[in-house]
């Protein structure tokens, strides 16, 4: 008897183990399929960002050309207008405003198609949007008015700015194509909601209760079936002629990889409304930009190195230094830079250092030269974002292209300025 409620004891034992076996292998696939739906999901997003690319690059060269032709002819009137004894600052102030628009350009088109890898960091929704926008105005069609609700007092949120304007941009550009050709309206808006119960309809799922930032896509467009609503998400599917059927798989990703949850409202013919919430961080306020500082008014003194391979740059730089009453030695590539460091010794206080440069780049300049100048104050320049980490070299310090003059002399006062560093420098 005991016997065999031994066996029947152990056959059981072993069907156990059979089924927990069994079980460790379920959990193991489904681990494996949710890292490779997570893999999908990048790649899609991936993918998708280089179509967009595509289209954005069209739009912005479109505005560059704009811009350029007003800087060109604004030169050439104010240069007649000095021939003819007129005021030519009128011409200036445009040439001024034409190229600061064209450096924002440059930066959001540089954010946008920047590292795959996502960074998070305090993010004004806001701000995303305008920036989106401004670079997608050439993309929208003049027939369409794109009106804007943004909240005052929108809390940051913790996102990566590139996926987030990827979002605002596969929004508008959808909105856009569903109004087509015909006379529309896109309104975007942005709020603050508190989420209290289950929302229906929002993917991934109803977002958790609390705090939320809002941002809302409304479109007077075609509008969705339920059919298409349904499958609008999904990767690959399209209605249209050359869609791709990335842009909404993309979005809904990069939503939901920001903890945020989506959701659609259609009726066909009249109009389409997405809704994209993300969760609030507790508590933080909005940091206030700081003022700017008021320069010294005194005239410089010392020299400054100035290396860049772009001769406009340097010439610009040159000038505005001297004028200030420095003097100014340049140099159109590393290796002659740090030739003129060895030469003119102490006598350089600072050097503004451009970060790329054909052959030797200004990060390995930079190197090369603290070897024996460890605190020369070097004021490193670049349109892109400066892929090292500054902390650790307290005489190091950066100017992003394009800077107003007032900003390079500041750098540069404040270069030579601190706490006698060059002076200490023997
Ligand atoms: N604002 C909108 N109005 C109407 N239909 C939309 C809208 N946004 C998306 N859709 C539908 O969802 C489908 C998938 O969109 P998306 O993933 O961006 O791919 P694509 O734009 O390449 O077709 C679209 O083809 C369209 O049918
Ligand atoms: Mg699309």
């Amino acid at each position: 008897m005991r016997g065999e409620r031994q066996v029947a004891v152990n056959g059981e034992v072993a069907a156990l183990r059979r089924r927990v076996a069994e079980l460790e292998g379920e959990v193991a696939q489904a681990r494996a399929s949710a890292q490779r739906l997570k893999y999908l999901e990048t790649q899609v997003r991936k993918a998708q960002k280089v179509e967009s690319l595509g289209t954005l690059a069209g739009t912005v060269a479109h505005d560059f050309n704009n811009l350029l032709v007003a800087i060109l002819g604004n030169a050439d009137l104010g240069a007649r207008r000095l021939r003819n004894g007129h005021d030519p600052e009128p011409c200036l102030s445009n040439i001024r405003e034409a190229a600061q628009r064209a450096g924002t350009l440059c930066r959001q088109f540089l954010a946008y198609s920047g590292r795959e890898r996502s960074v998070r960091v305090p993010q004004d929704l806001n701000e995303v949007v305008r920036r989106m926008t401004q670079l997608m105005q050439a993309a929208v069609s003049s027939r369409i008015e794109l009106a804007f609700r943004l909240s005052d007092d929108l809390p940051l949120i913790d996102g990566d700015d590139s996926q987030l304007g990827q979002v605002v941009m596969n929004l508008i550009t959808n909105a856009a194509e569903a109004i087509g050709p015909n006379h529309g309206r896109i309104s975007i808006r942005t709020k603050v909601a508190m989420i209290d119960s289950d929302q229906p309809g929002f993917l991934p799922r109803s977002p958790p209760p609390g705090r939320h930032a809002v941002i809302e896509v409304s479109d007077n467009g075609r509008g969705m079936g339920p059919k298409t609503r349904s499958m609008a998400f999904d990767p690959f599917f399209t209605s249209k002629q050359n869609g791709h059927g990335l842009g909404l798989s993309a979005v809904l990703g990069i939503v939901r990889s920001h903890c945020g949850a989506i959701r659609v409202h259609s009726t066909l013919g009249k109009g389409t409304t997405f809704t994209v919430v993300f969760p609030l961080p507790r508590a933080r306020k909005r940091t206030p930009v700081p003022a700017t500082r008021p320069r010294r008014l005194t005239p410089g003194f010392g020299t400054v190195l100035v290396v860049d391979d772009e001769r406009g740059v340097r010439q610009l730089a040159c000038e505005v230094l001297r004028e200030e009453g420095y003097r100014a030695v340049e140099a159109d590539n590393g290796d002659l830079a740090l030739r003129l460091l060895t030469e003119q010794g102490e006598a350089i206080r600072a050097v503004l250092l451009d970060v790329t440069m054909p052959r030797r780049d200004g990060l390995s300049t930079l190197r090369e030269l603290r070897r024996n100048r460890p605190n020369l104050p070097v004021i490193l320049s670049s349109g892109r974002g400066i892929p090292i980490d500054g902390s650790r070299d307290q005489h190091l310090r950066f100017l992003s292209k394009p800077y107003p003059i007032e900003s390079l002399l500041l750098a540069v006062e404040d270069a030579i300025g601190t706490k006698g560093a060059a002076a200490s420098e023997v």
